[in-house]
């Protein structure tokens, strides 16, 4: 794919890692905001990128690059994938997809009208010990409980309490513990159960953010609890998912799934389970992306947007239990 790369903040600079092993992907453009070009010629430097711009509609007009990744804040990811799809884009939009449902929506209804691939990068869903934890899952007989926890006391907390708000921590801009960190969480939970019977969140809320929250899902026969802070810390994020037959119990936090340990109902270690081919996280979605853009596998992008428009109504639902208004 010939990619375009909107921002240059810490994710842009975490995936930028990656590409020298991304052999399908040439980095067209980079796009950012004048205040950021120093970082932006930087990086193009760094990394062999075609070219800088500080104005999307200047990259669209001048540029050639099919396929968008949006890395910006969250309350932008619809305006820069809506104006992308508009022009003939293929789009791969940061976590969380947008902040409102009915942006989501819309955004797969122009795909869709438009036969354009529309992607969430949402590392987990594509993590090789996901899969093969997903394969594992019906050795724990009846699934009664999930509980996943991803508590990560966040530096931009301490600016928030100084009283400085960043995107991460502003409501206006689709910030907060449910959509930055709990996410993975449902991604996690929704991507092995589908969209829950209710949904009911239980946000510690300061000046009209969630800076974490308890989020439970109902599945009928299974139960599943997602945590997720940034206020406050839980010093291994785990996941365990309990079974009538047996345990898994997911090492580390849920967007990296550093590996998971399978148990008997006597608690007895039956198997340790460490599949993902590449150190980074993010290694595994963007190889997927490359094969479907090169495929124009539209089959399997409807597939991966049904999932994400389950998390986003699950998100939607949360909300609005919680009377959180975003964006
Ligand atoms: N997949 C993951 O593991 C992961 C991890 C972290 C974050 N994320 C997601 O990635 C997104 C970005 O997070 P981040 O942590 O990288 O945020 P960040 O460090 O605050 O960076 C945001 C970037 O967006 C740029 N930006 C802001 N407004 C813009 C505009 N109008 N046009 C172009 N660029 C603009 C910012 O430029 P200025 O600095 O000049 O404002 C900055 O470069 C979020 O949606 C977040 O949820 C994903």
């Amino acid at each position: 794919m010939k990619l375009a790369i909107i921002g240059s903040g810490m994710i842009v600079h975490d995936f930028l890692t990656i590409t020298k092993d991304l052999k399908n992907t040439e980095l067209t453009a980079i796009i950012g905001t004048k205040r950021s070009l120093d970082t932006l010629q930087e990086l193009k430097a760094q990394y062999q990128i075609g070219a800088v711009y500080t104005d999307f509609e200047t990259a669209l007009l001048d540029s050639d690059f099919d396929t968008v990744y949006v890395a910006v804040p969250n309350f932008l990811h619809y305006g820069f994938a809506k104006k992308a799809l508009e022009n003939g884009k293929n789009v791969i939009s940061e976590k969380p997809f947008t902040v409102k449902y009915s942006e989501f929506l819309d955004l797969k209804r122009i795909a869709l009208e438009k036969r354009l691939i529309l992607l969430e990068a949402i590392t987990n869903q594509y993590l090789q010990n996901y899969l093969d934890l997903k394969k594992k899952l019906p050795e724990l007989g009846d699934l009664k409980l999930i509980e996943s926890n991803y508590s990560q006391y966040s530096s931009r907390y301490d600016a928030f309490e100084a009283g400085k708000v960043l995107p991460a921590f502003d409501p206006k801009k689709g910030g907060g513990a449910l959509m930055d960190i709990n996410i993975y969480n449902v991604h996690f939970i929704v991507g092995l159960l589908g969209r829950p019977q209710s949904v009911q969140y239980l946000p510690n809320i300061e000046r009209e953010i969630d800076t974490s929250g308890i989020l439970m899902l109902d599945y009928g026969n299974t139960k599943a609890v997602a945590i997720g802070a940034k206020d406050s810390a839980s010093p291994i994020g785990k996941t365990v998912l309990q079974g009538n037959k047996g345990t898994i119990v997911v090492n580390g936090p849920t967007n990296v799934m550093s590996s998971f340990d399978v148990y008997d109902k006597d608690k007895k270690l039956l198997e340790k389970v460490d599949h993902n081919i590449y150190p980074h996280r993010m290694y595994q979605e963007f190889v997927e992306f490359e094969q479907i853009i090169q495929k124009n596998d539209l089959v399997g992008v409807a597939q991966r947007l049904q999932h994400s428009e389950d998390v986003m109504w699950v998100v939607d639902q949360a909300l609005k239990s919680a009377d959180l208004q975003l964006g």
